[in-house]
This record gives structure tokens, sequence and C-alpha cells, in this order.
């Protein structure tokens, strides 16, 4: 899989996910060959600078966070592809520019006329962006090449803005051209959810309600809100990752086996996963809310989040989010699936586990099976790729002793190759037109169908509770849990 001639245009080419992560990606998939010799990039933003100046910001970025070794020669091929458009986002001129420079590109190059329109901008940008990509003509193609849009979440703030934003957008490229990123999906371990349990005769038997007990989906995060207080605040965890991609990792744990790995087929099971959930109907009771106080971690003493810079001193958006679903199906009736997610946590850590129901007769006295937990499947997202199994074993000794082991796989100690960056993939993914790992806007709208009526009941109760820095998230968590007489996993 090797992407064709084509152009990548890139707003938002100043901000953060732009130099740590797209550049980067960009740089990294030339170096794996995967990128067509002619490839253009072309940045367009509020800045004085010239093609130079945004090849030298690219290039540091390339040499900060690239996964790959530097190569001049990859390099020095890639930069000469590269052009910059200064201009405002309400400004014609600056888009004829851009049109201008992108039909140069083709002539030099020979980008075959396809281009991607990367809006990595907050997503009130999009209209403006949208409305000059038609006025100018760039949204247009003629039979022989293609016109793309990739857009970044988050999809709206609610499900009536995201229906907004979907009308814009639509109005314009057709459903086949938008690509939604959830960066999420571009990941190995997650894409491997569907390999290990549709590859393999061993779990899909056992993968229901007759053995799980429960599911719990974590994703922990040690970092705070950093340099990005002006995008989080006001939005908070539930907004930032529930919506996209933790209730997407329920929905690839949670669905029926697809027909086939196109789009279609899989998005199509992923919706009936989201569309059968159902909110607990004690609201109160089946989730946490909470934003983190000063602490330490790592070692070193951290800021609350109302002391964080551009954090408002009576901010009242949480950072932490945890919540009870249940999936109605004859797969899933009765059980719940937790999803957690916060920052400031103990460590960075994301997994899914499936935590399975007791065997049904110990032959053990209680002593002897005292350390003895629910046997437990644990999809390790990241940072420790890999899968482990947990179950109960005989301690070695005179005594019939039974303890919790682990059975692992590490993806260090059974693949050579290291993963690509999540974004590498969906890159490519976008060139070459593979639209599976996006999700269109039914799961988009079917997400905040699920999450909207729970984000409404926090405000009218107020709920939202403090945690320390460096713990697990607020007691209220470990209550929710502890009702059902459940404990979270410690990663
Ligand atoms: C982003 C969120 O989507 O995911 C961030 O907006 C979060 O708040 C990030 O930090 C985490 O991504 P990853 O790949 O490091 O788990």
């Amino acid at each position: 899989r090797i992407a064709g001639p084509s152009v990548l245009v890139l707003f938002g080419v100043t901000g953060d996910l732009a130099r740590k992560k797209l550049m980067p990606a960009i740089y990294d998939l030339a170096n794996r060959g995967l990128l067509p010799p002619g490839f253009g990039l072309v940045g367009f933003a509020r800045r004085d600078w010239e093609h130079q100046d945004f090849a030298q910001v690219a290039y540091e970025a390339v040499r900060e966070h690239a996964r790959t070794p530097f190569r001049e020669d990859v390099w020095r091929q890639l930069s000469e592809g590269v052009r910059f458009v200064p201009g405002e986002l309400d400004d014609d001129a600056a888009f004829d520019r851009l049109a201008e420079t992108v039909r140069e590109l083709d002539e030099q190059r020979g980008t075959g006329g396809n281009y991607a329109f990367y809006l990595s901008l907050p997503p009130k940008l999009f209209p403006d962006v949208v409305r000059q990509l038609k006025r100018s003509g760039l949204s247009e193609s003629d039979e022989r090449s293609w016109r793309r849009v990739v857009i970044e979440k988050p999809f709206g703030h609610d499900l009536a803005s995201a229906q907004d934003l979907n009308q814009i957008v639509d109005d314009v490229f057709p459903p086949q051209s938008v690509f939604r990123i959830d960066h999420y999906l571009g990941k190995e371990t997650v894409q491997n959810i569907l390999a290990l349990r549709f590859a393999n005769t061993l779990f899909e038997p056992i993968w229901n309600r007759g053995y799980v007990d429960h599911v719990q989906i974590t994703m922990a995060e040690d970092i705070g809100v950093g340099g990005r207080a002006g995008y989080y605040d006001g939005i908070g965890a539930a907004r930032d990752v529930i919506q996209n991609h933790l209730l997407q990792l329920l929905a690839l744990i949670a669905m029926e086996e697809p027909t086939s790995f196109g789009a279609d087929a899989l998005r199509a099971e992923k919706e009936k996963v989201l569309s059968a959930v159902v909110l607990p109907r004690d609201l109160e009771g089946a989730t946490a809310r909470g934003q983190y106080a000063a602490g330490w971690q790592g070692g070193s003493k951290v800021r609350g989040y109302l002391e964080e810079d551009g954090i408002p001193a009576d901010s009242r958006t949480e950072t932490y989010a945890a919540i009870k679903l249940e999936v109605d199906s004859r797969r899933w009736a009765g059980v719940p699936f937790y999803l957690r997610t916060g920052k400031r946590l103990g460590r960075r850590v994301t997994e899914v586990a499936l935590v399975f129901q007791r065997a049904p007769h110990l032959p053990f006295t209680t002593t002897e099976t005292s350390e003895l937990g629910h046997n437990a499947l644990v999809i390790r997202v990241q940072p420790d790729e890999g899968v482990t199994l947990r179950f109960g074993s005989k301690v070695p000794g005179t005594a019939m002793e039974v303890r919790d082991v682990n059975m692992d796989f590490a993806y260090g100690a059974s693949f050579t190759e290291a993963s690509p960056e999540a974004y590498e993939r969906l890159i490519l993914d976008v060139l070459i037109g593979d639209p599976p790992l996006f999700p269109r806007q039914e799961e988009v709208e079917l997400s905040w169908r699920i999450l909207d009526p729970i984000i409404e009941h926090w405000a009218e109760t107020g709920k939202l509770d403090q945690y320390r820095s460096g713990t697990w998230g607020p007691a209220s968590a470990d209550e929710l849990l502890a009702r059902e007489g459940r404990v979270w996993r410690r990663p």
C-alpha cells in the first residue's frame, strides 16, 4: 500500500498537533517509501512566512518528533515539495493564491490534481475553510482526480452542533470524501482487537454475558492540561476522549463480526453497538466526575487544574470522568461496561479489560485461594503494548494454594518492527482513500446521543469532585464500582 501522486494541504500548521504528530508522520511515511516521489505538502496559516520558513518549521518538527531515523536524501526530496501560503481564513485572495500554489505544484511535481485538505483547526473555523475551498474551486475535482477533507475531533460540542458541523462539510464534500480522524483507531493495538477476536477461535466463545462479568475501559494520562487550556477548558474529559476514543474502543470490543473489513461492514457493526448502548437510570450513581488538585507526580510537585496557565480560577471543567454503560443486546445484556479517563492520574496507561465471572465452584478452601481474583483478558493499548491473560495457578509448594498469574504477549517480544504511529497509518489511508479506520457521521451522532444526557445531568447537579494529582481519580469513581461489589483494576 503506497500513496499515489497527491498534495496534502495543511491548515493549522502552527498548532501542536501539526508539529508533534502530523509533520513527523509525513516524514516517516516518506522514509518508509510510502509516499510518491513528487508528494507535495502545502501549509496555510496567518504567518508572514516564505516557503523556506515553513520548510524549516517542518524540519525542526521532524528532527524532534519523527519515529524513523533522519535521512538527508529523504528530507531533501520531501522538502522540495513543501510550499507555504500566508493568509487569513476569510481572505478570498489568500485562497486564490492557495489554489494557484497547488496547481503549480501539480505541474512541477506531477501530483495529478489529487488534494487532501487537513483541517487541524478548532471546529468553529471549519465553516470558513470549507466555504473558501468551495469558492476558490479547490474542492472541485474532475473525473481523473480526487479531493478529500480530513477533520479532527472534537466533532461538535453535543449532538446538535455535530449535526450543524456535518451539514457544513456535507454541503461541499460527499460523505466518501470526508475522513474524520479518531487517532485511537490508527493505533496498532486498537486494530488488533479485531484480529484477536476474529482471527482466533479461542476467545469468541467466551466473549459474552455467559462468561464476562464486566468490562473496564481505562484511558489514564499522567500529563495535565499543559499548554492546551484554550482547547480543553469548557470541553473536559467526557467530550475530549469518551465521546470518541473510549466509545470507539467499546464498539470494537462489543461488536459482532463484520462480514468483511470493508468500511461499510465495519462501521455498520460499530453503529449497531452504539445504538444498543443504554444509560443507567440512576445517572448520579453511575457516573463520577472530577478535577485534579495539586499533588505529586513522578517525584515532582504539580499544580492543580485551577492553577494551570489559562484556566479560569472558577472553572467547572472535569479532567476525570467515569461512566457505567450497558449494551442491550443478546450478547451483552446485563454486563456493565465501565469507562474512565483522566488527566494527572497515577500513570499513563490505556487498556481494555474483560473481567470474567468467577468459577462456579472452587474445590479449595478460602485460605488457599485468598489471592485468587477474577480471570481477566487485558488488551494493553499503550504504552506497554500487548495482551495479558490473568488466571489462577497453583503456587509451587506442598500445599494446594492458588494465586493469580499473568500470561503475557508483548509486541516487542514477538515483532521486531516498531509499530507505526497512529497518524502515519491514518494519513496514508487518507491519501490512498481507504476509509475503514475513520468513523462516519452516524457513529459521531450516536456517541453524542449517549453522552449528551450525562453531560446535562452533570450541568444540572453541579457534580464535580476533586482528586489529588498522581492518584487514580475521585473517591466517587471507586464508589461507583464498589456499590456493585467490584473494583477498578490498578494497571
Ligand atoms: C487526544 C486528546 O485526542 O488524545 C488529548 O484531545 C489526549 O487530551 C490525547 O491527551 C491522548 O492521546 P494518546 O495517543 O497519547 O493516548
